[in-house]
């Protein structure tokens, strides 16, 4: 039998300006399902680069009002159901597709809702889930495959699905020589095992040896520390002469962006998903077009993708990478890890039900 749910509930909220440590616990209205919503009891959630820019009060998410409730990618169960909802959803795992499309657009009447003109995510425009319970629409909360724990479940949604829609726009194939940037990170780690998984060869790259070895254990061909070896693209020439097919960058950072462009062979893809150690970089249009480069930009995934993922995952093709599982209370530390680039896949937080 489900549990009953209480009227209030305890969360992490933003209390005002000031980044991570205006993460406070409070204790909120549990949120009532509307139509189409379902009532999830979260057990695990992830710290990610969106909550530090929402922390930090950054670009189109500034203003969002207080208090907050983080948290895009939480893992759980359903505990109530919404009007219009089955109620034999009620008890079921659920993980949330951070991402909501309003299936009315464009994009979205043509299958593209990772581009939805009216794209609303979870623990930006509305709560999300460093709290006991959330509520999302019912088809933005996917059933989870019984091999999966929470935890692995929250790990994959943020970054695996980003990934592979990013790999599939920028036309990944068997042949292809992958340089993945930022390899140790969550979404780089995704790259990494969803390249090779397409059977392509892949070279990772990363900021210190124990990261590098971490991101050659998930499959890659050739590590390389770009700490070390400021220079990379000629060590990666020394083993594929004529540079890499697809060069996946998941952070901008300008001196590895320059480098990993330097890696490109000619008629390669570039393919970008993420900004948050720059975003200006320089480029030079003459390069560009003489080598017949190709530059992709994505952002999130459709649900078909979504769905994909966890099925590749409860057949257990591809591993969800997880740093470290800590007390959502505990979040201020997962925030400073992350920031300080010590992570290696997610920040996994539990809500020890
Ligand atoms: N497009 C989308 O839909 C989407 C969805 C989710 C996330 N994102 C974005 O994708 C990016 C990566 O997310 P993630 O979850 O993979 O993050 P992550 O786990 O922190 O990985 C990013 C990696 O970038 C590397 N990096 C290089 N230069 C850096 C710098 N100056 N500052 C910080 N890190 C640097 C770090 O590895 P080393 O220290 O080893 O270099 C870090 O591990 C973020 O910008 C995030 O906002 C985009
Ligand atoms: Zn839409």
């Amino acid at each position: 039998m489900a549990k009953a749910v209480p009227d209030t509930m305890r969360a992490l909220v933003i209390s005002g300006p000031g980044g991570i440590e205006s993460l406070v616990e409070s204790t909120l209205p549990t949120p009532v399902p509307g139509p189409g919503e379902v009532l999830i009891s979260v057990h695990t959630v992830a710290a990610n680069h969106q909550d530090h820019f929402v922390l930090r009060g950054l670009g189109n998410i500034a203003g969002v009002a207080l208090p907050h409730v983080l948290g895009n990618d939480p893992a759980g169960v359903i505990a109530a159901v919404g009007p219009g909802v089955p109620g034999s959803r009620l008890g079921e795992r659920v993980v949330v597709k951070p991402a909501i499309a309003c299936d009315e657009c464009e994009p979205c009447r043509a299958g593209s809702d990772d581009a939805c003109e009216r794209l609303r995510s979870v623990g930006v425009h509305r709560h999300g889930g460093f709290a006991e319970y959330l509520t999302v629409p019912g088809q933005n909360a996917f059933p989870i495959p019984d091999r999966l724990e929470f935890a692995a479940a929250t790990a994959l949604a943020q970054s695996f699905p980003v990934a592979l829609t990013l790999l599939r726009k920028a036309g990944l194939h068997a042949e292809d020589i992958v340089l993945v940037a930022g390899a140790a990170g969550a979404i780089g780690a995704a790259a990494v095992q969803l390249s090779r998984l397409a059977g392509a060869t892949v070279v990772a790259a990363a900021g210190s040896p124990g990261r590098v070895e971490y991101a050659v254990g998930l499959g890659a061909q050739l590590g390389i520390d770009y700490r070390a070896d400021p220079s990379f693209a000629d060590t990666v020439r020394q083993s594929f002469p004529q540079g890499v097919s697809l060069y996946v960058e998941p952070a901008g950072n300008p001196t590895i962006w320059a480098e990993g462009l330097r890696s490109v062979g000619r008629q390669g893809r570039v393919a970008v998903c993420g900004s948050h150690a720059g975003p200006i970089v320089q480029l030079d249009l003459l390069w560009l077009f003489r080598m017949r480069v190709s530059i992709f930009g994505s952002a999130g995934a459709t649900r078909a993708i979504f769905a994909e993922i966890l099925e590749l995952a409860g057949e257990d093709r591809i591993e969800a990478t997880i740093d470290s599982v800590r007390p959502l209370w505990e979040a201020r530390d997962a925030f400073e890890r992350l920031v300080a680039r010590q992570n290696r896949g997610k920040l996994v937080l539990e809500l020890g039900r």
